[in-house]
């Protein structure tokens, strides 16, 4: 009755995605581990008995490219950045992260033995794969996908031994030079599933579920389910669902039967609506979530149990209101992430994407902004979990290309399959709030422009009615001119000046802050005199820290923050970015060894920089924010103008150098678009000791103090574990981060430290990577010692796959070195 699975010792390692019972009628393996790897071209590597022997062994999800070494050559492009307002080619070695992605890769493996039962179906999705992917299943191609950042997959069945196996699946990948702005990753960065089904089962993303009527009282859950197969004449189909609470109670249920003949062969489907009582809601802050189990029989056989996992919410855009989630108005404070997870690529990894997602929520993010490509599942499905809302982006081109052999090659033929995969892969989470149909396409301006737009959208509304369409637009003149008003949302990146102008214009009522900011800094770098700068440049290759610099078409954050204050009809915006990334190192595209991103909150190891606390004083309304900046050991500065900024959610602070008054600042309006969001001492004279700030709240009432000292000589190592992450879990994959800290022997954080740190792991776990958030570092990820940047750097230890502690220990030159335990359970 079900798959009868001969389990080869291939299988042992191919862990089941699902719990599986014995009667389950499904089958998901995620094949992640026995994999051949090798680089270049490899005529007849398709063929079942091509020898492999000598290629590397791997485990995916991997990044051929991320371990690199780092080199100016690879992918180097000479152009002018047209976005940028640059008008002469000039040349970018960092610009795609200066990493070997480029060039062809294969993948072999055996398939887990399946032999397949009488009508039984086995199928191969990808997650995704970098890119321009070519299957194979027993040396013939079972398809193509260009797209390296997409899901898809692919019917296997006919190409499968009739007995059972050995089968040999061999997946060719190819990345061209100049196809990006960014680090794209190489390889199969994501999951491939195969899964077997019935001969009559539920497709791949064969559910769509919508939650058309929510009352206090009930919610209803229209469920629309696909059902692929030609059932045998005399076995007629019925689907009973349960709906399931977080507590696993059954809250809804429903049978129902479905009459033989009632829809053509193929297009055999159930639409049913049940009633949830009293539905909790999910939103940011309280991320609930329900399952709807279907389980599909044919006669009394069961053929398939497919599980839809989903929250009850609305979410809408009104003129007058702008965007409701739950009926209730609130503007995104959200952030624009590139999918890369600096030290690991491109190889998605859940414990770092569940890293990222707790310190955006710690800082108040409520939204990511997917830029420019379909996320990976995982990430969708954690923002389900922690309570995160999504924009989920597709292209960064449509038909006009930004770079030479970018997606504007595939947009003709393959835009439409791409948008709709996403859609139905990403359709049932709750999560996702509205689609993204591009960023900045040059098309804006292009004759034909808007027709792309109206074929785009429409596809989006086809595939999903409930969720509204927007884009990232950058320019203005042409986007009021019949493009802009065709969208649900309009979309401005970098607009903050000109909302009212679009306001009066558009026809919608309400405009969103799609990608704002772009303000630049290094983590623990400040620069004297602190001026307002755009395009600033210095020897060293590093951004200010005081958050006063900018590009000449983006802006410091506090003239978006008071856009959005001053603009009712202002929606909330997207920062570029949450974390710096691989690639685009602007100012320094054209300095090599800048390699990675300066726009990010978090720096490439996920270290906060000091905008975290502006962000934060904003957006986290629940917790007190009190930060100080500079650091204060500047020996050499005594008796120098050393201004010092606080970010608080306080209204008012006083400064104190060794106890000496600096006076009091209160946030006010002024022509200095800062000082309405920081508190600023400019005048400040820099002598070593104690800087104190006291903050008050708008009675005058003192609420909270905060001091940094001037630091001694280095002394020690600290290790402070993400304490958020919890224990590890002893499943080969998961992660642990330890930040190291050299400090005096007080304790205090040694700003300048640069020594060049060591480190080793035993027991139940190992080292993974490395970082240390300095984006001209050229020390590769992936070996154990890397320069402390600014006094830190953050450590990846990986869990080994049985319970027990892993020991990381950390040492450096003169230092005392430290070690820490790390439960692995
Ligand atoms: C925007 C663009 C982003 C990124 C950013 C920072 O214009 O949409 O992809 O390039 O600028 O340079």
């Amino acid at each position: 009755m079900f798959a009868r699975l001969a389990l080869g010792a291939l299988l042992l390692a191919a862990a089941p995605v699902l719990a599986q019972t014995a009667e389950s009628p499904r089958h998901d393996y995620l094949l992640q581990a026995g994999w051949k790897f090798t680089k270049g071209d490899q005529p007849g590597a398709e063929a079942p008995g091509y020898r492999d022997a000598k290629w590397q062994s791997v485990r995916i999800p991997h990044d051929w490219a991320i371990s690199g070494p780092f080199g100016p050559d690879y992918d180097k492009q000479v152009v002018a950045i047209a976005q940028n307002n640059e008008k002469e080619a000039t040349v970018k070695s960092g610009r795609t992260g200066g990493l070997p992605f480029v060039g062809t890769g294969w993948y072999r493996r055996a398939l887990p033995e399946a032999k397949l039962a009488a009508g039984q179906r086995a199928t191969l999705l990808f997650d995704g794969a970098m890119s321009d992917a070519h299957v194979f299943v027993n040396g013939k191609e079972v398809g193509f996908w260009p797209y390296g950042y997409n899901s898809f997959y692919f019917d296997i069945t006919d190409f499968l031994a009739p007995n059972g196996g050995p089968n040999v699946l061999a997946v060719r990948l190819r990345n061209q030079p100049e196809a990006s702005r960014w680090y794209p990753g190489a390889g199969l960065y994501r999951n491939v599933h195969l899964l077997l089904t019935q001969d009559v089962h539920v497709p791949v993303w064969g559910t769509s579920l919508t939650t058309p009527s929510i009352g206090p009282g009930s919610a209803l859950v229209k469920l629309k389910t696909d059902v692929a197969g030609t059932p045998a004449a005399s076995q007629p189909l019925r689907l009973d669902t349960e709906i399931r609470d977080a507590a696993g109670q059954v809250v809804a249920k429903l049978s129902s039967p479905l009459a033989l003949g009632a829809a053509p062969a193929g297009q055999v489907g159930f639409d049913q609506t049940l009633a949830v009582p009293q539905p909790q809601l999910w939103s940011p802050e309280t991320p609930v979530l329900y399952t709807a189990t279907s389980k599909l029989y044919a006669g009394n056989e069961l053929k398939d149990s497919y599980d839809t996992r989903f929250g009850i919410r609305s979410v809408a855009f009104e003129a007058g209101k702008g965007f409701l989630l739950n009926g209730q108005p609130r503007k995104f404070k959200g952030v624009c992430n590139h999918h890369d997870l600096g030290p690991l690529g491109a190889a998605i990894n859940v414990a770092a994407l569940r890293r990222q997602l707790l310190l955006l929520k710690e800082m108040g993010c409520d939204a990511i902004r997917t830029s420019h490509n379909m996320p990976a599942p995982e990430l969708v499905a954690l923002a389900d979990e922690l309570g995160m809302m999504l924009m989920d982006e597709t292209f960064d081109e449509w038909k006009t290309p930004k770079v030479k052999n970018g997606y504007s090659q595939y947009f003709d033929e393959w835009s439409e399959r791409d948008l709709t995969n996403l859609i139905h892969r990403d359709r049932n989470h709750p999560s996702v709030v509205m689609w993204s149909i591009g960023n900045e396409v040059p098309d804006q301006s292009a004759p034909g422009g808007n027709k792309i737009l109206r074929r785009l959208q429409d596809i989006a509304h086809r595939e999903d009615p409930t969720r509204p369409v927007t884009m990232g637009m950058d320019r203005f003149e042409a986007d009021l001119n019949n493009f802009a008003a065709l969208l649900d949302v309009p979309g401005f990146n970098y607009k903050p000046h000109r909302y009212p102008e679009a306001q009066a214009k558009l026809p919608q009522g309400y405009l969103l802050g799609s990608e704002t900011a772009s303000t630049v800094s290094s983590r623990g770098v400040y620069k004297f005199p602190v001026v307002l700068a755009k395009d600033k440049k210095y020897p060293d290759l590093q951004s200010s820290s005081y958050d006063v610099e900018a590009c000449n078409w983006s802006q410091i954050p506090d003239l978006e923050f008071a856009a959005q204050d001053d603009d009712p009809y202002a929606t909330g915006e997207f920062v570029w970015t949450g974390f710096d990334y691989l690639g685009e190192p602007t100012p320094y595209d054209e300095k090599w060894p800048a390699h990675s991103s300066y726009f990010g909150i978090l720096d490439l190891a996920g270290l906060p920089k000091d905008r975290f606390y502006l962000y934060r004083a904003r957006w986290n309304a629940a917790q007190p924010t009190l930060h100080l900046l500079p650091h204060w050991t500047w020996p050499g500065r005594e008796g120098q103008t050393t201004p010092v900024y606080c970010y608080t959610n306080s209204p008012s602070a006083e400064l104190f150098v060794n106890g000496k008054s600096q006076g009091r600042q209160t946030k006010s309006k002024t022509d200095d678009p800062r000082t309405r969001y920081r508190l600023m001492w400019p005048n400040v004279k820099y002598e070593p000791g104690t800087l104190k700030v006291v903050a008050y709240d708008a009675t005058g009432k003192e609420v909270s103090t905060e001091q940094v000292r001037t630091a001694g000589p280095a002394h020690h190592l600290r290790l402070v574990p993400d304490a958020a992450l919890g224990p590890l879990h002893a499943d080969g994959q998961d992660l642990a981060y330890v930040t190291v800290r050299v400090e005096d022997k007080y304790g205090n954080l040694c700003p300048d430290a640069a020594q060049e740190l060591r480190f080793k792991v035993s027991g139940q776990g190992s080292f993974r990577a490395v970082a240390n958030g300095d984006a001209t570092c050229l020390e590769p990820f992936q070996q154990p010692r890397m320069k402390a940047f600014h006094g830190q750097l953050v450590v990846l230890v990986q869990a080994g796959s049985q319970p027990g502690t892993a020991q990381l220990t950390a040492s450096g030159p003169g230092l005392k070195s430290a070690s820490v335990a790390l439960g692995v359970q």
